[in-house]
């Protein structure tokens, strides 16, 4: 079987909120077609508002049916627990009118396992789980995917090729979907956290606030540049920079004694452990 190229795909996205609105935005941005893309807002007065925002035609929670038959990925990006209600309409929709073969719905809600989204869809339907984050909006994301035995691998490359046009896409087994959620969904606000300490402690040093908003983020995209282009361990690449007795090794042994990497690890269990009292 031919497989389908990104540009020639048709996708939905039922919810435009923050994370399905930036998987739009990153689409957008990758020279997806806005004309391939279409959404559903939460009311027919918002799918007016969202049209404007996105460029793109958006529907009333239940306008939609004439879509599915050129559709091939649907994004769900609701709040979990609004996802049964956006389920219940999507029911509707699906019996409406005939859909392209392999119409997939993709899922974002953290949470919210296959298991439970086809019990509640009451329809076989190929279905998959993504875990995004924020950064796919600027072509940066990490992504992990998992599929129920519905979908078929050709397809999943396709979309696995899509996911990678926003970032990294790792496949990953559900079980790990609460450790992903953890990590990569709450893992830019743990980041923005870091950046903002760094921001104060300059400001506090001397530095204009101004001057530090620049300083602090290039800080961490050329740290992660030179460690992903390195292919070097964490900890050999800080070595480099590590002059004995010097002022880093200083700030690093602050750092230790103030117990950051096991604050850092707490802080991604306790996230694990939320999802899977939401889920
Ligand atoms: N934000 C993140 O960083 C992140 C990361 C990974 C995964 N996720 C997952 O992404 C999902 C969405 O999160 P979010 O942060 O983007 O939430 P959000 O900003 O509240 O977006 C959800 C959107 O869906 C709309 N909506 C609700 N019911 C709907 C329906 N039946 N049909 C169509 N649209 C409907 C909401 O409209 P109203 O406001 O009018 O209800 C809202 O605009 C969640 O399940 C979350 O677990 C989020």
């Amino acid at each position: 079987m031919m497989m389908t190229a990104v540009q020639d795909l048709t996708i939905g996205f039922i919810g435009l909120g923050k994370m399905n609105g930036a998987i739009l935005q990153g689409l957008l941005n990758a020279k997806i077609k806005s004309d391939k893309l279409w959404g559903v807002a939460s009311s027919s007065e918002d799918a007016q508002k969202k049209t404007d925002e996105f460029g793109i035609r958006v529907y009333g929670p239940k306008e939609y049916a004439k879509e599915l038959s050129k559709t091939e990925f649907i994004f769900l990006g609701v709040k979990p627990h609004k996802v049964a209600d956006a389920l219940a309409a999507f029911k509707q929709q699906l019996a409406l009118e005939p859909l392209k073969k392999g119409l997939t719905l993709v899922s974002i809600a953290a949470g919210v396992q296959l298991e439970t989204l086809q019990k509640t869809l009451e329809i076989p339907l190929p279905m998959v789980r993504v875990m995004p984050n924020l950064g796919v909006a600027v072509g940066h994301g990490v992504s992990t995917l998992t599929s129920n035995a519905l979908v078929d691998k050709e397809h999943e490359k396709v979309l696995i090729t899509l996911l990678k046009k926003l970032g990294c896409c790792e496949v990953l087994p559900e079980n790990l979907f609460d450790a992903a959620t953890g990590l990569v969904g709450s893992g830019p606000a743990y980041v923005l956290l870091i950046i903002e300490a760094l921001i104060d402690a300059a400001v506090h040093s001397g530095i204009p606030r101004a001057m530090a908003k620049q300083m602090v983020p290039q800080l961490l995209i050329g740290t992660s540049l030179l460690l992903e282009q390195s292919g070097l361990h964490p900890a050999q690449l800080r070595d480099n920079v590590v002059t004995p007795a010097g002022t880093t090794a200083e700030g690093l042994s602050v750092l230790e004694a103030a117990g950051v990497r096991s604050a850092i690890d707490e802080a991604v269990q306790a996230a694990i452990a939320r999802a899977k009292v939401l889920g």
